[in-house]
């Protein structure tokens, strides 16, 4: 993979594409780092953008429903995709063609086609195309991560996922909402602290008979993971009580010993098998201190930066995080075929 840098020394230029919630996190954003400007803001409803820059005080920012007229009027450097994710991959290849570097919420896309496309077309205009999996840089994830690596070759890995969520959103109108919406969460961050990728996939997907969903809310899969490690996922989206973080609870068990991790706010713990000596990494402080924001987006917003002044690819790089996407496409094969499915790119 291989995309161009910005050479110039103003700050680059960015496009909020979607309105919305998470939108609405991203603006701040762009607005707060030093190295970017707030260019425009796009929603196919476009009182919606108008109301969102309002609200920042931004009332003389470019809004639309049109990407093309924002794109081709103001001339962004990227865009920050904030669509619904049936819509991700239009707003990105859209992007991408007219020379315009993206950064995108998750998942990439809907299917691992949609994904290859998108991925194509990056490679194709010498763009940066980047999906932004925020848990990533969460202090206690990357002290896992850190306490994982000293575990030496890794056997098992498993999390559970398990939330009484009751919202009405999107989530109803989903066949699978765990797998479709939720796991890339728990698998992208599998890959983040195992530093394997997928191989193959066994899942099944159902109702628990208490379950408020009409779809299969709930979800068990066992993937072989590059090394022979194998990693279990169990989860609900109507969990009877006794819920686990958002980030899920983990265990993971390797040659020199085991690490648990409750997720979001715990610190993880080491044990060292006989003879073994391992150690817990402590969380790092936060690198924002004192600002109100949504964790993970100014991290990601940074790295994408560097990326376009380095040429240095981040975390979530088109041709990485298509793999996080893969485990869920095979995943929901696997739940509707009944088989292990291979996992390939
Ligand atoms: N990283 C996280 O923790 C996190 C949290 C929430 C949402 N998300 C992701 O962010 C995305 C958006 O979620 P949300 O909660 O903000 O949804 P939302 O429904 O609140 O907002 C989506 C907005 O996109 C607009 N939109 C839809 N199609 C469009 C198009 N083609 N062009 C322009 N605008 C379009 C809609 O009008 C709406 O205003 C989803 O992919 C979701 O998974 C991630």
């Amino acid at each position: 993979m291989t995309f161009d840098t910005i050479e110039t020394d103003r700050p680059l230029r960015g496009v909020v594409v979607g309105a919305g919630f998470i939108g609405g996190q991203w603006a701040p954003e762009l607005l707060a780092h030093p190295q970017t400007s707030l260019a425009g803001w796009v929603d196919v409803d476009e009182e919606r953008a108008r109301a969102a820059a309002g609200k920042l005080g931004l009332d003389d920012l470019p809004v639309s429903a049109s990407l093309t007229a924002v794109l081709d009027g103001e001339e962004p450097d990227f865009i920050v995709n904030c669509t619904v994710p049936q819509a991700h991959h239009d707003v990105t290849v859209t992007a991408l063609r007219r020379g315009v570097s993206v950064l995108s919420e998750k998942p990439m896309a809907v299917s691992l086609d949609e994904a290859r496309s998108m991925v194509r077309a990056a490679d194709e205009s010498r763009r940066l195309f980047v999906v932004n999996q925020n848990r990533r840089f969460m202090p206690t994830l990357v002290a896992f991560r850190r306490t994982v690596a000293d575990l030496g070759p890794l056997g098992l890995l498993t999390s559970e996922f398990f939330m009484p969520y009751r919202n009405k959103n999107f989530l109803d109108t989903l066949e699978h909402p765990l797998l479709q919406d939720m796991s890339i969460h728990l698998f992208d961050a599998a890959r983040a602290v195992s530093g394997a990728d997928p191989v193959s996939v066994y899942c099944e997907s159902f109702r628990p008979s208490w379950t408020w969903y009409a779809g299969a809310c709930s979800a068990t899969a066992i993937f072989e993971m590059t090394g022979g490690l194998r990693y279990t996922f169990a989860g609900s989206w109507s969990a009877p009580g006794q819920p686990t973080s958002w980030t899920g609870s983990w265990r993971a068990a390797g040659t020199r010993g085991t690490a648990l991790w409750g997720g979001d706010g715990h610190a993880p713990t080491a044990e060292a098998a006989d003879g073994q000596v391992v150690r817990a990494y402590a969380p790092g402080s936060d690198p924002f201190p004192g600002r109100r924001r949504f964790g993970g987006l100014a991290e990601g917003l940074e790295e994408f930066v560097t990326g376009l002044r380095t040429g240095r690819a981040p975390q979530g790089e088109g041709h990485d995080n298509i793999r996080s996407l893969a485990m869920v496409t095979a995943a929901l094969e696997s739940a509707r075929t009944g088989m292990r499915v291979p996992i390939t790119l």
